[in-house]
């Protein structure tokens, strides 16, 4: 007898054919039978599945939720879209290695905030998120900042021999413990101030792993592809797949860049390189404030698509534009933003600012190696990017069904199988026979987030059920009616290409 049983869906099963009707059923976390003939074992909970759709539960390949998993291991901003999996320790900051001497979560500005236990490393970590018993999975990558900052503090130089040799060693601990590859922010500081040939010699590391470099570029504005040069050039001489993050071409000025920019990439892939990327669906970015601004000289451009997220300083500045606020307090909207970064924890300001092409979003999504990553940054004190609680179903309902951008069972291969093959997800990712039960039920009719800035944190429509290693994580039970989380506590720690954490 298996354990669940969900009749009547269309399957969509991530590798992008053509979706077939089946009853589907699970049986110690894992798939046990994919059936057209009707002919699945009863189970003691059987579903009916409304001929809705049943896909792989979505994979978040850009994800900040190291910290999420210990403040809010329900993890229901994610669950509710659907998602099952998540890839943390993006933009070269990460939960691991540690110090528990340090406070790691002032390196990121609070990025990573929540972090809990005595961990140094990817193992202890891991241990450490179980036993919050996490509703979802996730693996990890290992990050340049915090690296760096591990071994040189905020030194503004380049390493010693010696320093280059202990970053070395935490990226190839953390990769030897299952992380799936390297990440850098390369805007962000300390990584800024490192050279291609520092961040070639720790992307070598992954080498060894045939693992992953994925990059937050140097430059996601005017200087964008000499970013993606040095992308290639890193993937190349480190003799690694390069994964470039939440591709954009930023500021109105080099609107359209994403063009010349996926032209690289292309010729790179034609070259025989193994290149992917990610997007997220939204003409905003998201980050820490401070690091968007030279205090010497403050852009007025950007300050006026500034919108503020969350702000410990001021606390009724969120959810509003900074030229609102500077023209309610009579300053000036560059004064506003001196105001805020110089105020105490004004460091630990998240801004939201506008300054992404519409069009360029659809560039993004039509190509073929084009992952979706939410970069949601998990703070829910404030206004978050709605990103946070819509990416999934808004390129459900808005790109597919309503723009036409991509075909349901495509967008669906970029959320599922692909990245669970390019990110090493062992039996993740297919609706497929022994496969892992990690499923998603939606209506694709009326499927779309719900999230907008004013109210960022309000879960999707369309989600009908979500499962999550063999058990149901999260329902709902009538379209008219709000989902359940039901706190079954199933996700693992996945290590890259290989069991979970705490599996032989
Ligand atoms: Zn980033
Ligand atoms: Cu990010």
């Amino acid at each position: 007898m298996a354990d669940l049983t969900i009749r009547n869906v269309s399957v969509l099963d991530g590798t992008g054919s053509d979706p077939f009707q089946a009853d589907v059923a699970v049986t110690d976390g894992r798939i046990s039978a994919v059936a057209t003939d009707g002919n699945v074992e009863p189970a003691p909970r059987e579903i009916d599945g409304d001929g809705l759709t049943l896909a792989p539960g979505f994979i978040d390949t850009h994800a900040h939720d190291d910290g999420a998993f210990f403040r809010h291991p329900g993890m229901e901003f994610k669950l509710a879209q659907g998602v099952t999996t998540v890839v943390s320790g993006n933009c070269g900051f990460s939960a691991i290695p540690a110090d528990p001497s340090q406070d790691s979560v002032a390196a990121s500005g609070g990025i990573l905030a929540g972090l809990m236990g005595e961990f140094t490393d990817l193992a202890g970590y891991y241990a450490a998120v179980l036993e919050r018993q996490p509703a979802i999975n996730n693996m990890m990558l290992v990050g340049h900042n915090t690296v760096r900052t591990i071994v040189m503090d905020m030194d503004r130089r380049s390493p010693t021999a010696a320093e280059l040799s202990r970053m070395r060693d935490h990226v190839s601990l953390a990769l030897e413990q299952g992380a799936c590859g390297f990440s850098t922010g390369l805007i962000y500081r300390p990584g800024r101030w490192s050279d291609t040939d520092e961040v070639i010699e720790l992307a070598s590391a992954a080498r060894d792993f045939d693992a992953l470099y994925t990059t937050h570029m140097r430059n996601e504005g005017d200087r964008l592809l000499e970013a993606v040069d040095e992308t290639l050039r890193i993937g190349k001489e480190a003799g690694v797949h390069a994964h470039i993050s939440h591709h954009k071409s930023a500021g109105k000025a080099n609107w359209g860049g994403v063009r010349d920019s996926l032209a690289k990439v292309d010729a790179a892939i034609a070259g025989g390189q193994r290149v992917t990327l990610d997007v997220y669906p939204y003409t905003a970015g998201s980050g820490r404030m401070v690091e968007y601004f030279n205090l010497d000289r403050i852009s007025r451009d950007l300050a006026e698509v500034i919108r503020i997220a969350s702000c410990p300083a001021f606390r009724e500045y969120e959810g509003r534009m900074l030229v609102d606020i500077a023209a309610e307090e009579k300053i000036d909207v560059t004064e506003a933003v001196r105001k805020i970064l110089t105020a105490e924890k004004g460091d630990r300001t998240i801004c939201i600012h506008f300054i992404i092409d519409e069009a360029d979003i659809e560039t993004n999504l039509a190509h073929d190696d084009m992952m979706v990553g939410s970069d949601g940054i998990p703070d829910l004190r404030g206004k978050p990017h709605p990103r946070l609680f819509g990416t999934f179903p808004r390129v459900l309902g808005r790109y597919v069904r309503e723009r036409g951008i991509l075909k349901l069972g495509e967008a669906v291969r970029r959320m599922t199988a692909l990245s669970a093959e390019t990110f090493g997800l062992i039996d993740r990712g297919q609706v497929r026979e022994g496969y892992w039960a990690d499923l998603v039920l939606f209506d694709p009719e009326s499927i779309i987030d719900g999230a907008s800035y004013d109210e960022p944190q309000t879960e999707p429509e369309g989600i009908r059920l979500v499962v999550v290693n063999g058990s149901v994580a999260y329902e709902r039970p009538a379209a008219d009616q709000p989902g359940v989380h039901t706190g079954t506590g199933t996700g693992r720690m996945l290590r890259y290409r290989s069991s979970a954490y705490g599996e032989n």
